[in-house]
Parts: C-alpha cells; structure tokens; sequence
C-alpha cells in the first residue's frame, strides 16, 4: 500500500446554530454535548489526529467560547485536582489535546451556510488537500474514517467525500451524489444538495467527512447563496468535480447523527454499551428498562 500522506490540517465547522437541539444548544454548542464521557467536539478531534493532522483549525460562531476553554488547559483544575490526589483525573486533562497538536480558531462572522465556514479557513490551511470534520457525524469504526479516506487519498491524489447509501426517502436530508461506477470508491459524476427523493440521483449520501483540494477555495469564494439561503459545501464540490476528479468512498464504520435527537441518543447507547468500565453495568439497567411496560415506568 502506498505510504499514507501527511494531512497536516483538519476543519472543523462549529458554527452552526443547532436548532435542532434548542433550548440545550441555546447557550452551549452542540459539538460540546457528551457521549458517555466525552463532546462529541473531542471524539472528532481524536479521529482527525489519529489520521494524522497536526493542525485543528475551528470555525467558530456565537456562544462557543465553551470549546476554545475545553481544548485550553486548566492549570487551576489540574491543581485542585492534584492536591485531592486525583491523579487519574489529570492524566485524562492532559489527555484531551497532545502537545504536539495546534488550535486555531477563527470566527464565522454569520452562520451563512457549511461551504462559507469552510471558505473562513482558508488562510490557515494555505495551497494544501485538508480534511473537514463535522462533528456531529460520529462514526464508530475500526480504523479512524479520516485516516480511511488518507489512504483512497494516497492512491488517487484528488479529493475524497466520505458517502453512505441512506434510504431513498433521506435524501433531501443530504448531499447525493451521482457516481461512475459502483464499489467501495468511485469517480463522482454530479452531487446535488437535499434533492426530493423522486429528483435524487442516486441514494448515496455525503457525510460529515471530506478531504478537499485547496482548489475548492476558488469555487467556494466565487459561488452564491445556494439551498436554504446559505452557501453550500455541495455547490462548491460540484464546481470542483468539473475541474478536477472528485471521489466518492463508501467508509467502513456505524455512523451516529447526533445532529438529531434520536440519533444522538443511539449514539449514547451504543458508546455506553462499548465502554471500558461502564458498559457491563448499563447492559444489565438497559435489560430491566427494556423488559418493563412503559406505562408502569417512572419518568
Ligand atoms: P447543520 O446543517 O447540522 O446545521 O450544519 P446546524 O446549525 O449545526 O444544526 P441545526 O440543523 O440548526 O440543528 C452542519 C455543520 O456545519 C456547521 C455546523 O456547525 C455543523 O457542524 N455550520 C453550518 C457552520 O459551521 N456554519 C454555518 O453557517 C452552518
């Protein structure tokens, strides 16, 4: 296999206003609400590194100062944490950013839309491929997606979209994608943002992770107000496709869209079920949850 290449830059869009979500997003961003022990903001951040990238670059809009404070340290937390003897606790303080890694934060000045957060990076990550991470796709997977879409990357040189088949009635949910040939990475044909399921290309869909040529930047500058007044990342990556070879790779994971409340509460379950010291203990609660009538349930 080709040697994987460096992608030393990830976005992380976190600028949207997560209505879906309100009031619990009214004052604190979405990317900061938990899976069992960690923000959703981190888990991204985790699968951005594992795949290489040195430089987290996010793009922030209003009231998400919560997330410049939890990759900052805490130099009067570690303390306290210290003097109660609470040593584990600091090794996992320590543990949410490496030191290697570098944050930049830059501010959208309005939430105009996906492809216009992206476009705000822009002078940070220069003429180089970058990954987009959004964080409310969380994949659970055995190896990192960004780092799965890393090795199509060394192989093709062009951009990489990460994709999945939803059902038909999705599709105006999502960017679909039209593509040149079946299997687990193809040519894209044509991408459309949020088609009517009669109107939809096909029903493989864009998630929350990309690898993009710097060129996207041209085209995301110059395009207007797309679908839903906003600027949109699909226009954008449909002017690029017309330029240069854009692809689609089926990953290999279980994505969660904690975007929505249902699928943030699958996300819950499934990371709670998994986890090292908590997981033995939830499956037997879920067991008697499950087996008791609703009705006789206390709220
Ligand atoms: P969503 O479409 O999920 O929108 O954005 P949202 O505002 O976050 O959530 P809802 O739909 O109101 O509940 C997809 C991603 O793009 C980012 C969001 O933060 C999210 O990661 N985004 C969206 C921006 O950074 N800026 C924008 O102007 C719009």
């Amino acid at each position: 296999m080709a040697k994987r290449p460096l992608i030393e830059t990830a976005v992380f869009p976190v600028a949207g206003r997560g209505t879906r979500f309100l009031p619990a997003t009214k004052a604190s961003p979405k990317e900061m609400l938990p899976v069992v022990d960690k923000p959703l903001i981190q888990y991204a951040v985790e699968e951005a590194l594992a795949a290489g990238a040195r430089r987290l670059v996010f793009i922030t809009g209003a009231s998400k100062r919560a997330i410049e404070d939890h990759f900052d340290s805490d130099q009067e937390l570690e303390n306290l944490l210290k003097s109660q003897g609470k040593s584990d606790l600091v090794k996992q303080l320590h543990s949410v950013l490496p030191s290697y890694a570098t944050c930049i934060y830059i501010r959208q000045p309005a939430p105009l839309g996906l492809g216009h957060a992206v476009l705000c990076a822009r002078p940070a990550v220069g003429n180089e491929p970058f990954f987009v991470h959004l964080a409310d796709d969380l994949i659970a997977a055995d190896e990192p997606v960004l780092a799965q879409m890393a090795d199509v990357y060394s192989h093709k040189r062009a951009s990489v979209i990460g994709c999945e088949p939803v059902p038909r009635q999705d599709t105006d949910k999502y960017g679909i994608v039209a593509v040149e040939a079946a299997g687990g990475t193809a040519r894209i044909r044509s991408i459309v943002e949020k088609p009517k399921p009669d109107k939809a290309p096909s029903n493989l869909a864009v998630v929350g992770r990309y690898l993009l040529s710097p060129a996207i930047f041209e085209h995301l500058a110059r395009i207007g107000r797309g679908a839903g007044g906003e600027i949109q990342l699909t226009d954008g990556i449909a002017r690029l496709l017309q330029e240069e070879a854009v692809y689609a790779y089926r990953f290999s994971g279980k994505r969660y869209d904690c975007g929505s409340k249902l699928g943030y509460l699958q996300a819950t379950v499934a990371y709670a079920l998994a986890h090292p010291q908590l997981g033995a203990d939830f499956r037997r609660h879920l067991k008697t949850v499950v087996k008791t009538p609703a009705k006789t349930r206390r709220q």
